[in-house]
């Protein structure tokens, strides 16, 4: 009950300081669907930054990509979305409300809750309803017969009667890599092994939601797909679960708040050799561990897949891109000569390169960075509630105060600010007794508080104080960027 509570007091924390709030909210709120604050966009862009930073910035194998959400309807045929990406769910038949087959409690047994992500369909298992309860109203084993709910968004594009076209919006950022993989190829100077990364919106019609921005319709992903030679796949899978663990330990998460969990033979797609997820302990559900991030050994499947999909786009136009009345083409015998292939000009070998998929979820990230910071402490018997974010998530990195509102310090406190802001993250606060505004930076996690007072125009220090352990230092006002600096890691 303590950890759902802490769940509770994250949502206020963060609807009262402005990282969070609901969309709409004005007109009663959308479900599952959240706006991201003056703080929250700033903690948002910095786990983004960090993720780039690590992939991207820090790598000479990875190369960044910005794919449009709108794809041509024949990508998700060929990658199997169009037919397959569906949640099995049952309608409870006393209050009509829909609900995930595997999420569905048992009166026997009622740890079996919202533990998984999507399971491909025909790997759930249907067992007797009989004695599950519904989660809206309560009853027991008064379900239909399961059947398949596609999750992908679906739009028109186009004004024109004529030209119309039914698409979707992504469901993953992974697909718009593979289809670029060839212009990437022929575009830059990378070899395999490389990578291409990518961060942006995708799109889910989940069945269930709640847990705050933990499984919401509009999500942000980043994801990497690694390209490898077949038969170093498990290697660079070993290397992609190490990195990925050591990025969030690395940003702060406690090493005791994260594990892998290796999914099962039955709950791996029938194309994926292995997959392992990166979970946290969330405070809410009854297992806790829920994943955070995947990352899976997704063999040669999808690039063969758009393979076969170029290959049946004669297909498309015959049935006027009716996707459900086309089936892809079997693939030629030389596929690995494909347009999808890759020459290893030292080799001398063509190939259709393995892929390791390390994919992580920004918004879950980012609630998994919110709760792994988040404590409350007592100073001088007065609760003390605080974000010990990683300096390099911190929404804002410093605040600069004047003492009081008089003999010119807040003329120098602007100043200070000012310079800092060339740099990083500032704000500047006058209002209310120092130590209240101590308490609403520490509430923010703003790492330092700089505060200009009468010693300043003697000796041109300030005090740096710091917000996990409170402590303070004057510095002088010219070494004090060089000092947040190094303790910021900027
Ligand atoms: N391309 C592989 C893929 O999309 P996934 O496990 O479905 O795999 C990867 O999604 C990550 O995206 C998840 O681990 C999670 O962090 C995030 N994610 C997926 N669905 C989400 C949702 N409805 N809301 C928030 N994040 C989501």
């Amino acid at each position: 009950m303590a950890k759902l509570a802490k769940l509770d007091d994250i949502v206020s924390l963060c609807k009262r300081r402005g990282f969070i709030f609901q969309s709409s909210e004005i007109y009663g709120g959308l479900a599952s669907c959240y706006d991201y604050g003056p703080l929250g966009v700033e903690l948002k862009n910095n786990v983004r930054k960090a993720w780039w930073k690590a992939v991207v910035q820090m790598r000479d194998d990875i190369v960044g990509l910005d794919c449009s959400i709108l794809m041509h309807p024949m990508v998700w045929k060929a990658s199997g979305h169009a037919d397959k990406f569906a949640d099995l769910i049952a309608e409870c038949k006393k209050c009509n409300v829909r609900t995930r087959v595997d999420h569905l409690k048992d009166k026997f047994d009622e740890t079996a809750e919202e533990h998984t992500e999507h399971v491909p369909i025909d790997a759930v298992q249907v067992n007797d309803l009989s004695s599950k309860i519904c989660p809206a109203c309560g009853t027991v084993g008064q379900f239909t017969e399961p059947m398949a709910f596609k999750l992908m968004f679906e739009t028109q594009m186009g004004a024109n009667v004529d030209d119309t076209m039914k698409t979707f919006l992504r469901p993953e950022t992974a697909q718009g890599i593979f289809a670029n993989f060839r212009n990437v190829l022929d575009s830059t100077r990378v070899k395999i092994p490389f990578g291409i990364a990518q961060i942006g919106k995708s799109f889910r019609n989940e069945v269930t939601t709640k847990a705050f921005i933990f499984r919401t319709r509009e999500f942000e992903q980043a994801e990497i797909e690694f390209f490898c030679e077949p038969g170093t796949d498990e290697e660079w899978f070993e290397h992609w679960k190490n990195e990925r663990f050591n990025w969030y330990t690395n940003l702060g998460i406690k090493r005791e708040n994260l594990h892998f969990r290796e999914h099962d033979r039955d709950e791996l797609a029938h194309y994926a050799k292995a997959c392992v997820d990166v979970e946290y302990r969330f405070p809410f559900g009854s297992g806790d561990w829920q994943e955070l991030e995947g990352i899976a050994n997704r063999t040669d499947y999808d690039l063969r897949q758009h393979q076969r999909g170029m290959r049946t786009m004669n297909r498309w136009y015959e049935e006027n891109g009716d996707l459900d009345k086309i089936e892809l083409l079997d693939e030629p015998d030389d596929y690995v000569k494909g347009p999808l292939s890759y020459f290893d000009d030292i080799n001398k070998k063509r190939y259709i390169p393995y892929v390791i998929e390390p994919s992580a979820g920004i918004d879950r990230s980012t609630l998994a960075f919110l709760v792994d910071a988040y404590d409350e402490d007592e100073v001088r018997g007065e609760k003390r509630n605080l974000l010990r974010f990683h300096p390099a998530l911190a929404p804002t990195k410093a605040a600069v105060f004047p003492l009081v509102k008089k003999d010119g310090m807040p003329e120098a406190a602007h100043k200070i600010c000012s310079e800092l802001k060339k740099h990083f993250t500032c704000f500047y606060d006058e209002k209310g007794a120092v130590g209240r505004r101590y308490r609403r930076q520490d509430e923010a996690g703003t790492p330092f508080c700089i505060t200009v007072d009468g010693q300043t125009r003697e000796d041109n220090t300030v005090t740096v104080r710091e917000r996990d352990s409170m402590d303070q230092v004057r510095v002088t006002t010219d070494q004090l960027l060089k000092h947040l600096r190094q303790r910021l890691d900027i």
